[in-house]
């Protein structure tokens, strides 16, 4: 595998000869982690043909059956404050739906603020973990992410199969789990690249693929549900939204959900 998706990257692209796979893990997150913290470079690459412990968003599991999915994550070492790396999920999501794009020709959207989401359902997600330095600035950030690509729908576990999709059932097709790695590679590549200096070109990519946005949500935060209308999406990545009582408010954390959605009715 690591081989196939080596020669399908282009010649120049940085990260070609840091690529890691492995046949199994816990989690290339928490694998990342530890190679980041014995020193690995900036653009080190994991992927992993299964994870026992994938890892999502607010301490929720990702499932990542073998040989079904994507399981990536790479280390970055942007040199700068935690506060400049707000927006790095929003670009991750924008590569990843661009990945999808050139490897599939489907095209996801992004529900706020971090899943992708093909014809109303889960298709993946991503996962950003920072650590600092003791002046305070990013020692690294990683990306994860993970894409549903042969799964059918009896394939999920029942808790999950309603909003779960994959890339096969989206379009009957098995698409290349090597093809889509490589252009997840040359997406991100080129996201780390930019994503500093041009923070609103990548986040107005990100608001076109957010379907979040003009929707009625709900959020979630702190065991309280509040529901609202999702205006927009700042070049940070929170999501300002109007509250039942009028007021607006920028939201940087918690779960949303969207009308129509995941079982929201
Ligand atoms: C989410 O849905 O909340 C995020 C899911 C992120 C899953 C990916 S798979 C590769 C990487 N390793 C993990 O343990 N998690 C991320």
């Amino acid at each position: 595998m690591k081989e196939q998706i080596q020669s399908l990257l282009h010649a120049e692209c940085p990260w070609r000869d840091t690529l890691h796979w492995y046949p199994v893990t816990d989690s290339t997150n928490t694998q990342a982690k530890y190679l980041a913290s014995q020193g690995a470079a900036h653009g080190t690459v994991l992927i992993a043909g299964h994870q026992t412990q994938g890892r999502g968003r607010l301490g929720r599991s990702f499932y990542s059956p073998a040989e079904n999915g994507l399981y990536l994550s790479v280390i970055l070492r942007p040199n700068c404050k935690p506060e400049q790396l707000m927006h790095l999920t929003c670009v991750a999501a924008v590569a990843a739906c661009r990945a999808v794009c050139q490897a599939s020709g489907l095209s996801p959207q992004v529900k706020w603020i971090n899943d992708l989401v093909l014809n109303g359902k889960k298709l993946g997600g991503i996962l950003t973990e920072l650590a600092c330095n003791p002046a305070g600035l990013v020692e690294y950030a990683i990306i994860g992410i993970g894409i549903n690509c042969h799964h059918r729908q009896a394939d999920f576990p029942e808790e999950i199969s309603d909003m779960a999709t994959s890339l096969f059932m989206a379009s009957g097709q098995k698409v290349s789990r090597a093809a889509l790695a490589a252009a997840l590679i040359e997406h991100l590549a080129l996201a780390a690249d930019t994503f500093l200096r041009d923070q609103q070109k990548w986040m107005a990519a990100y608001r076109r693929s957010c379907l979040t946005i003009g929707k009625s949500i709900q959020v979630l935060q702190a065991g309280a549900v509040r529901p609202g209308q999702a205006l927009d999406v700042d070049d940070n990545g929170s999501l300002l939204v109007r509250f039942a009582d009028g007021h607006t408010e920028l939201v940087q954390s918690g779960e949303v959900s969207v009308r129509g959605m995941y079982g929201y009715v």
